[in-house]
C-alpha cells in the first residue's frame, strides 16, 4: 500500500497575510503530526520563502504552479528553478482552477509536469469532474482523459501524487461521500495498471480534495484506496490541519 500524504492548500490562491500565514506556521510547527504522514504546505508563491525561513523540516513546502519550461523572459511567471532556490520539493499542477478559471489544458499540464519532473520536482497532479459532467455520468471519462495526460507526457511515476478533486466538491462544503470518492480512485487505480504497469498502480498515492475537514476526513481516508488529502479551506487552521492529517494512519 502506498504510504499516506496529507497536503495543505495553507493560505491557497488569494488567501494568507504575512501575519496569519506566521500564525499558521507557529501552530504547525507546534503541532503532534503522525510520523508517518508525509505532510506538504503550498503557500501562495509570495509567502514560500517566509515559511521556508521559519517552518519545521518535517513538513516540505509545495508551490501551487510553475512555468512549463526552462524560465527565462516570461513575464509573471515563476520558473521550476526558481522554486527549487526556495527549497520547494513539491508542486501542484492542474488544479481546477487552473484549468477553468485560468484556461490550462491537460497537454499543457503535462508538460509543466513533465518539465517539473525532469528538474527533480515531486509534482501533485490534480484531476477531476465538473458537477454537469458527474451529472452526465462522465466522471470516469474525464478523469481518465487528464490522467492519460499526464501519463502521456511523464517519463516516470516515481515522483508523482494524484490529487483527485471533484471540482463541485472544492470550497463548496460538499464533501464526497467516501463511497463516491473510493469509487473513482479506485477507477484511477485501475486505469493505471492497464495503461501503465501493476506497479505504478499500487505504489502511486491517490490523494482526495474537495472540502475535506477535520470532520469527514477520517471517514474518508478508511477507504482503501484514499491514501491522503489535499486540503483547501479546513488547512487555514492549524489544529484542525493536524486532526486531519492526523486521521490518515
Ligand atoms: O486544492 C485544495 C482545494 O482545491 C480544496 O479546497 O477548500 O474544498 O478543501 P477545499
Amino acid at each position: 500500500k502506498p504510504s499516506r500524504t496529507v497536503i495543505a492548500m495553507a493560505g491557497s490562491g488569494k488567501n494568507g497575510t504575512k501575519d496569519s500565514i506566521s500564525k499558521l506556521i507557529s501552530d504547525l510547527n507546534s503541532a503532534k503530526l503522525e510520523p508517518d504522514v508525509d505532510v506538504v504546505v503550498a503557500p501562495p508563491f509570495v509567502y514560500i520563502d517566509q515559511v521556508k525561513n521559519s517552518i519545521t523540516d518535517r513538513i516540505e513546502i509545495s508551490a501551487q504552479n510553475s512555468w512549463v519550461g526552462k524560465g527565462g523572459a516570461f513575464t509573471g511567471e515563476i520558473s521550476v528553478e526558481q522554486l527549487k532556490d526556495l527549497g520547494c520539493k513539491w508542486v501542484i499542477l492542474g488544479h481546477s482552477e487552473r484549468r477553468h478559471v485560468i484556461g490550462e489544458k491537460d497537454e499543457f499540464i503535462g508538460k509543466k509536469a513533465a518539465y517539473a519532473l525532469s528538474e527533480g520536482l515531486g509534482v501533485i497532479a490534480c484531476i477531476g469532474e465538473l458537477l454537469e459532467e458527474r451529472e452526465a455520468g462522465k466522471t470516469f471519462d474525464v478523469c481518465f482523459q487528464q490522467l492519460k495526460a499526464y501519463a502521456d507526457a511523464v517519463p516516470s511515476w516515481d515522483n508523482i501524487v494524484i490529487a483527485y478533486e471533484p471540482v463541485w466538491a472544492i470550497g463548496t462544503g460538499k464533501v464526497a461521500s467516501p463511497e463516491q470518492a473510493q469509487e473513482v480512485h479506485v477507477a484511477l487505480r485501475d486505469w493505471l495498471k492497464n495503461n501503465v504497469s501493476a506497479e505504478v498502480a499500487s505504489k502511486t498515492r491517490i490523494i482526495y480534495g474537495g472540502s475535506v475537514n477535520g470532520g469527514n476526513s477520517s471517514e474518508l481516508a478508511k477507504k482503501e484506496d484514499i491514501d491522503g488529502f489535499l486540503v483547501g479551506g479546513a488547512s487555514l487552521k492549524g489544529p484542525e490541519f493536524a486532526t486531519i492529517v492526523n486521521s490518515v494512519t
